[in-house]
């Protein structure tokens, strides 16, 4: 059995397999259900429980500790790949109470019908007793459900905080052992599920900084047991200043955009500013997040089909428009044939990025030398306006 720390255990399962989220999200490495079992000598706490496909790891891995009586099952955060095995937890543990927050138990409630009366409410920064261990509960909402709270193992300095600081991961380490493979997948999550929420997340990690915190052991993904490496990174990811890079998800039916975006891609490099450009036929949804989290402008190419956008390129509008990404300007790039709205209709998908649009440049057909100028032009006030952020040494 994995242990964290003395009657600390990991009790959750490893799905190596999954390669889907919330059917959306893809899972390139797998993930886990990190579930924790917390034995004070008078009670024994579980925190969280797994996906309900994963019941019988949890079960199978409890009975192998020997725990016959579990007296609380704390919930962080109701969504269901960590509190959709509680139902059948309270029927394994006819005694065991349901720890969590008034939001949090009505959300219970509501997604797995758990009776009125197996629950004990809890209030932020309130303790529970085990006996020799402390369990002290930390509100960190929006982490990325209004319900989630963390858990604060006062002896031993351990913080369970969820989905926060997780990974889509599944390794058989129990602790970080290669960096920086954790950080693309952490990456990778906060993206995908904690970006739209950076102003919370700011929040909670000042909330979190005034505990002593010597290891993070999250719902997903490997623990912390060096926890600065991970809080550096949210630092980073959650600043307001954007970096010179420019992301550039596009499609081309028929080479026009193709060739407008070969020829941008190299003036912009040539002004030392960073692309990422993603070919929207083919492109991992989770790639296009990571890039988000960073790029200081967004440059979508597009064709025009029946009158608008290309549907894969709405399709990164609508998900870009939801992950709320921290970028300052936006300029869209793109040909038609004999009209239509596709400038309008992607503007329209776009109103929670808080950015100045830059002058679009749409060619007729075949980009001309007239689209070529344009497209430089184009990179030039990227430049100019990476260098007022301050992002971008001046020459
Ligand atoms: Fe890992 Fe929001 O559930």
């Amino acid at each position: 059995m994995r242990q964290l720390k003395p009657k600390v255990y990991m009790v959750g399962a490893i799905d190596w397999d999954r390669r889907l989220f919330d059917q959306l999200i893809p899972l390139p490495d797998g993930t886990s259900y990190n579930a924790y079992l917390i034995d004070g000598g008078e009670k024994t706490a579980l925190l969280d429980t797994v996906d309900p496909t994963k019941t019988i790891v949890l079960m199978d891995n409890l009975i192998k500790l020997g725990i016959h009586r579990v007296d609380y099952i704390v919930s962080h955060h109701a969504e269901q790949d960590h509190s959709g095995a509680i139902p059948d937890m309270l029927m394994f543990y006819p005694d065991a109470k349901v720890v969590t927050n008034p939001k949090c138990k009505g959300m219970l409630i509501d997604l797995l019908h758990i009776e009125e009366d197996r629950f004990i409410t809890i209030e932020d920064g309130q303790r529970l007793s085990l006996g020799s261990k402390t369990l002290q509960f930390v509100y960190i909402p929006w982490v990325h459900w209004p319900e989630t709270m963390g858990t604060y193992l006062v002896e031993d300095k351990i913080f369970f905080p969820c989905d926060f600081f997780g990974s889509h991961l599944a390794t058989s380490s129990l602790f970080v052992d290669d960096e920086a493979v954790v950080y693309e997948a952490a990456k990778r999550y906060y993206a995908e599920i904690m970006m739209p929420f950076r102003t919370n997340i700011v929040k909670n990690l000042e909330k979190i900084n005034t505990l002593d915190i010597e290891m993070i052991a999250p719902s997903h993904g490997p623990v912390y047991d060096k926890p600065g490496f991970i809080i550096d990174a949210y630092k980073d990811w959650i600043s307001d200043q954007p970096k010179n890079e420019v992301l550039l998800p596009y499609i081309s039916m028929h080479h026009s955009v193709a060739k407008m975006v070969e020829h941008f891609v190299v003036a912009l490099t040539e002004r030392g500013i960073k692309v990422r450009q993603f070919d929207l036929a083919a492109t991992d949804i989770g790639k296009l997040a990571m890039a988000l989290v960073d790029a200081a402008t967004i440059v979508i190419g597009s064709p025009t089909v029946l009158t608008g956008p290309h549907p894969n390129v709405a399709y990164a509008c609508v998900l870009a428009n939801a992950l709320r990404p921290k970028a300052k300007f936006a300029s869209i790039i793109g040909s038609y044939s004999w009209g239509g709205r596709m400038v309008e209709q992607i503007k329209e998908l776009i109103p929670n990025l808080k950015v100045q649009l830059l002058e679009p440049v749409i060619a007729k057909g075949l980009p001309r030398d007239d689209d070529f100028a344009a497209l430089d032009r184009l990179a030039d006030e990227i430049l100019a306006k990476h260098k007022e952020l301050k992002i971008i040494t001046p020459n």
